[in-house]
Order: C-alpha cells, then structure tokens, then sequence
C-alpha cells in the first residue's frame, strides 16, 4: 500500500518510535489492526468511529501506517480517534492482544504473532490450509471467524457475512449496468421505445435480494429462483417475480441456510431457470451452500442461449460458481455473454464495506471483553459459533 510522505507521516513516524515502549508498558488490553495483505483488498477492519468507541472502552488501540488508505480513511483520522499509528508492524505482531482484520492471517503474519494472541477476521472454515490450522494451534492463537457469527437477532450487529453481501449484492446489479449495452429502464422517447432490461437473479439470500432491490431500482424486470420457500414472499415483495418451482420438502437448514437441493428439484429449477436465462439480459449468480461448491446453475448450453451482450456477474465465483463457464477473479466473454467472475465485490466499495465491517468487529469485540479482559465462553452461542481455534485445540465454528 502506497504511504504519503508529510505532515501525517512524521507524526507517524513520531507515533511509532513511541509505540513498542507503550505497547508493553501498558496494562490495557492491546488491539491492533494491520494493513490487509491479500491482493486486492480494500477494506481494513477499524475506522475512525470504532476506534473511539474501542479507546472510550479502555483499549489501547495501534494501527499500521496506511492501514485506511485505500478505504479513504488517513492515519490523520486514526490518530485523532485516540490510536497510535505505527510501521513497525513486526513489533506490534509481537506485544499485542488482539489483531482485528478483514481476512485471516498468512503464515507470514502469524510467525509475527505473539503466541497466545487473538485473532479476529472473517474467514471461511471450510477454506483454511492445514499449514494455517497448525499454526493456529501450535501457537495457541484464538482465532475468530466473523464467517461463524450465528444468525441470531442478538448478533445482528456482528454480522459481517449480511452487512458484505448486501453491498456485494447492490455492487453486482452496478457491474452488470456498467458492462450492459442497453439501459435497465422502459425509456419512451420521441425517437421510439427503449425496452426494461430483463434480470433473472438466482439465490435470493442477502446478496440475491439486494440485488432484486438494486434491479428493481434501476427499473429492470426482475425474476428470482430459490431452494427454500421461505423466500417466495421476501422476492415478490421486492416486485420481482419468483421463478415457481415444487419446493424440495426440508431445503432449509438451521440459521436459515440452504442445503444442498435434490437431484429432482435440481432438474425441475434447470428447466424452468433455463426458459429465463435465454431472456434474460442480466443473470446475477448467487447461490450458495455453506460448506460446499456452489451449485451449477447456468450450463454452457444456457449460456449459448442467451443473446450476445448479455451479462453474467457469478458471485459465487470463489466458491466455484454458478455458471459453468466462469473463471474466478477474471471476466470472459463466451458466446457473446460477458461472465464477470469477481471475486471479492465488497472490496470496490471499500468506504461502506469498511464502515459497515469495522461496526460489526466493534460489536464483536465489545460482546468479548468483560473489565478489559477478552473472555471466551464456550457457553455463550456467538463465542462458540465464531471461535475456530483455543489454546492449541481447533472447535471450528461451523456456520
Ligand atoms: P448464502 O449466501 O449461503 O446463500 C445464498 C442463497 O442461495 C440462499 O438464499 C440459498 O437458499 C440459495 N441457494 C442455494 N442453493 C440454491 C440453488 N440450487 N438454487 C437457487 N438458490 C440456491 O445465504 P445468505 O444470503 O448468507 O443467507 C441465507 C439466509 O440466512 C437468509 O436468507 C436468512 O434467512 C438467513 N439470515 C438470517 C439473519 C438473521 O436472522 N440475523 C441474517 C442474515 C441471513
């Protein structure tokens, strides 16, 4: 990440001349946030408001220089809120309590890692490489997964998995306008009649119904498909159309997750989706089943039905993808159809996808510590679900 160099960088630098010796000496529970190091990634895990919110709570707060840059948020706006700002990140690793960040740690930052330490970020369980679970365990980091946070009304302020995919959800709608060669809305002009794109959206979770809202917005003509029922009346009163399908008995998990749908219904929903995928100006893919690779939903064969210039955004794409034809993190052009594979939609709008993230990990961590002491209580249903490794033993918060 680019640092500027001036006015902000010499208290920076100031700051951290000061930070090792306050780090240790303090008996305040240190938090830090580092700068994101995975390629792409935009977001950071603090703003300005969490960060007074954690420092009015009695934490010591140290960020690394540059950390907010690419969410518009200067080391400026951090110091103000009450944090040090450092680039001696390698001595933070090392004194501090707890790391606060967007994705798990690498290797590479966890050999930085006080043992001991805790680890706070979102992270799919079912996506760890046993090189990072061992290190987890060998150095006895409490690592939690904001991926795990129950779907409870009690943690919806920690809910991080609905606050990124309801502005992916809004993103994907805004990607497809911008790659489409044709406006979303019914355009009656002196010079003739501009017809509603038409969006099929499928998977009407979080991201799914947002992107009908989104659609919806721009004047589309929207339909959605599916697994669970529960979701018919949500779509219909967002104005879109639900793709009528006989509903598999028992598609719904606990936490109102999918499960993995019947060969049946699979066959019954590629029938009736493949009538309005060949319609269809814009499909946004975005369904998912927890711990397994996205289902197939739009077939090659779908693909070539559709009309030249047609937009594909897969959001399911790191998971494997709806479309058979996407390739993660690129965008293709196959038949004519442009398959947008992107892989990490919250990270291009890294101001509110920050603003929203930092919020959820602020609840988080104040539903942690007790009198500046950060309790893991296997009793309480957030900590449990979240918690993936303790003390050198893995209880893997399932989501
Ligand atoms: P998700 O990202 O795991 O899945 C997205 C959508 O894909 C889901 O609606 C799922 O049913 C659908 N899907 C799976 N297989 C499909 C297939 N073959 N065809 C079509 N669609 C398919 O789910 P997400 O968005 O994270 O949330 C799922 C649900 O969790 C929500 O709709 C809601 O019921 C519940 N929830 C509850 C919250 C709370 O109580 N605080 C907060 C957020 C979500």
């Amino acid at each position: 990440m680019a640092k500027g160099i001036g006015k902000e960088t010499k208290s920076a630098i100031k700051s951290a001349k000061k930070t090792k010796k306050t780090a240790t000496k303090t008996t305040k529970l240190a938090v830090f946030i580092p700068c994101e190091v995975v390629d792409g990634e935009t977001r950071v895990a603090g703003t300005p408001e969490t960060i007074k919110n954690l420092v009015q709570h009695g934490l010591a707060v140290y960020i690394e220089s540059g950390a907010g840059e690419c969410a518009s948020i200067s080391d400026q706006a951090y110091i103000q809120a009450g944090a040090v700002i450092s680039k001696d990140t390698h001595a933070l690793y090392a004194s501090v309590d707890i790391i606060l960040a967007v994705n798990p740690p690498t290797l590479s930052q966890l050999s930085s890692v006080k043992a001991g330490a805790s680890w706070i970020s979102l992270g799919d369980v079912h996506a760890y490489s046993s090189d990072l679970l061992s290190t987890l365990l060998e150095k006895k980091i409490t690592f939690f997964s904001m991926h795990g946070i129950p779907r409870i009304s009690k943690a919806q302020s920690m809910d991080a998995l609905t606050s990124q995919a309801n502005i992916a959800g809004y993103k994907a709608v805004i990607l497809a306008a911008q790659e489409l060669g044709k406006i979303f809305p019914l355009m009656m002009t002196a010079a003739g009649t501009l017809h509603p794109a038409k969006v099929v959206v499928l998977g009407a979770g979080v991201a799914g119904l947002q992107a009908i809202a989104t659609a919806k917005r721009l004047g589309a003509v929207v339909e959605a498909s599916d697994v669970r029922p529960s979701v018919k009346e949500q779509v219909e009163s967002l104005g879109a159309k639900f793709i009528e399908v006989p509903f598999d008995k028992d598609a719904e998990a606990q936490g109102g997750y999918a499960k993995g749908a019947s060969p049946e219904f699979l066959k019954r929903q590629a029938e009736e989706v493949s009538k309005r995928v060949a319609q269809a100006d814009v499909v946004i893919c975005t369904a998912l089943v927890p711990g397994k690779k996205a289902p197939t939903l739009v077939t090659e064969a779908m693909v070539q039905s559709m009309r030249s210039g047609s937009v594909i955004v897969d959001m399911a794409a790191a998971q494997g993808g709806n479309c058979a034809l996407t390739a993660p993190g690129k965008t293709v052009v196959v038949h004519g159809v442009k398959i947008i594979g992107v892989n990490n939609i919250p990270a291009t709008v890294p101001v509110h996808a920050t603003q929203v993230y930092a919020c959820n990990v602020l609840a988080f961590l104040l539903h942690l510590v007790h009198a500046g002491v950060l309790k893991v209580d296997l009793t309480d249903e957030i900590t449990a679900g979240s918690l993936v490794t303790h003390n050198g033993k893995l209880v893997r918060g399932e989501p």
